[in-house]
């Protein structure tokens, strides 16, 4: 099997080292381009793979499957060109940077038959995936409400910003597609209110730097998602389920990000973790694990363009509540 990847930046060069463990290097191999050559070079070296002086000649190298791990500005394009050759395809998230680009792409992909995975990671956590288990076998009884959590620890480099698609489909789209998978509902409704009390690039960028949303899923449960790009406690994920037998949390062990203001309390007392690089380690793993057998034709894509999409809608849907001031219903976000 030979992998090709796209992009050599902090989660392509993340994903190119994660790869190079998982495959055999006595038969499969590995291959990365930038667009930046010295950092394809630079990132092969380090790893002991290949590389490519650039795209166009890493999708002509005779590949079985693409991994796309570059800005986002050039995803669609490379999803495109890597389902026109028929090579299974791995895209960070998003797949593209507007609502109508993911139609059209997630359209092209369903009639190609070519497989391709988004890179929701959070599906191949153990917490989350308990967690959409326990709802799932009926464990919790009838859910009726939904807690869903993504606090970085420091905020991104101001010039991340204006092109991050704004705090919904940029952190919050994670949530969105675990809420997802983990209830097996869709989202009917959306009413969002954002923050800008950081610093002021993200008020320049028409963004805000703390977010909450109040989501109505379409069998009533309602879901409370939030998200903030100051939370010194650490880099705090977390989705808790309540229903009438039970709740369960994905996200609630020692390295929780805060600490209890109970005298006497010791729990959580392990070290906190600084970055979703640190907190997602065995998930990003697993995914690229469940990649190769994509490739390999073992297993269908287990998150799909189409789940992209609706992840993307429900952002879209929180974008124009928190900029509009009113409910949004999903039905307003079009798909033709
Ligand atoms: N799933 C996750 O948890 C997660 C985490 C981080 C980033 N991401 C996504 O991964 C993508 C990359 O993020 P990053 O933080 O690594 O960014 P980055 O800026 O560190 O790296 C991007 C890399 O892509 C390269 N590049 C840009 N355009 C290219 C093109 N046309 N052809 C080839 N290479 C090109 C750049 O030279 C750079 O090396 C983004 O879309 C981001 O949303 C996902």
């Amino acid at each position: 099997m030979r992998i090709g990847l796209a992009g050599v930046g902090r989660i392509g060069a993340f994903h190119a080292a994660t790869l190079r463990d998982l495959l055999d290097a006595a038969v499969d191999s590995l291959v990365v381009a930038d667009l930046d050559p010295a950092a394809a070079a630079r990132v092969a070296g380090d790893l002991g793979i290949d590389h490519e002086p650039d795209v166009d000649r890493l999708l002509a190298s005779g590949l079985d499957g693409l991994v796309v791990a570059t800005a986002t500005t050039a995803h669609a394009d490379l999803v495109r060109a890597s389902v026109a050759r028929g090579l299974p395809t791995f895209c960070e998230k998003p797949v593209a940077t507007t609502l109508a680009e993911t139609v059209e792409v997630a359209r092209l992909v369903r009639t190609s038959g070519v497989p391709v995975q988004v890179g929701f990671q959070r599906r191949f956590d153990a917490g989350y995936a308990r967690a959409a288990e326990a709802v799932a076998r009926g464990e919790l009884g009838v859910v009726h409400l939904v807690r869903a959590a993504t606090h970085d620890r420091t905020p991104p480099p101001a010039a991340y910003v204006p092109a991050s698609g704004g705090i919904f489909r940029d952190c919050n789209v994670h949530d969105f597609d675990a809420l997802r998978f983990v209830t097996g509902r869709e989202v009917a409704s959306a009413c969002a209110v954002g923050g800008t009390k950081g610093e002021a690039f993200f008020a320049e960028a028409g963004d805000v730097a703390t977010a909450a949303a109040v989501l109505t899923l379409d069998d009533g449960t309602l879901a409370l998602v939030s998200a903030t790009r100051y939370n010194g406690g650490g880099h705090d994920v977390r989705l808790e389920v309540h229903g009438s037998e039970g709740a369960v949390s994905a996200g609630l062990d020692d390295s929780l990000a805060f600490r209890s203001a109970e005298p006497g309390a010791t729990f959580p007392s392990g070290p906190t973790h600084d970055s979703f690089m640190q907190r997602f380690a065995g998930a990003y793993r697993d995914e690229l694990r469940a990649f190769i057998d994509v490739v390999a034709g073992r297993r269908a894509s287990p998150c799909t363009v189409d789940d992209a999409l609706e992840a993307f809608r429900i952002a879209e849907a929180c974008e124009r509540s928190r900029t509009e001031g009113r409910p949004v219903r999903l039905e307003e976000v079009e798909t033709r």
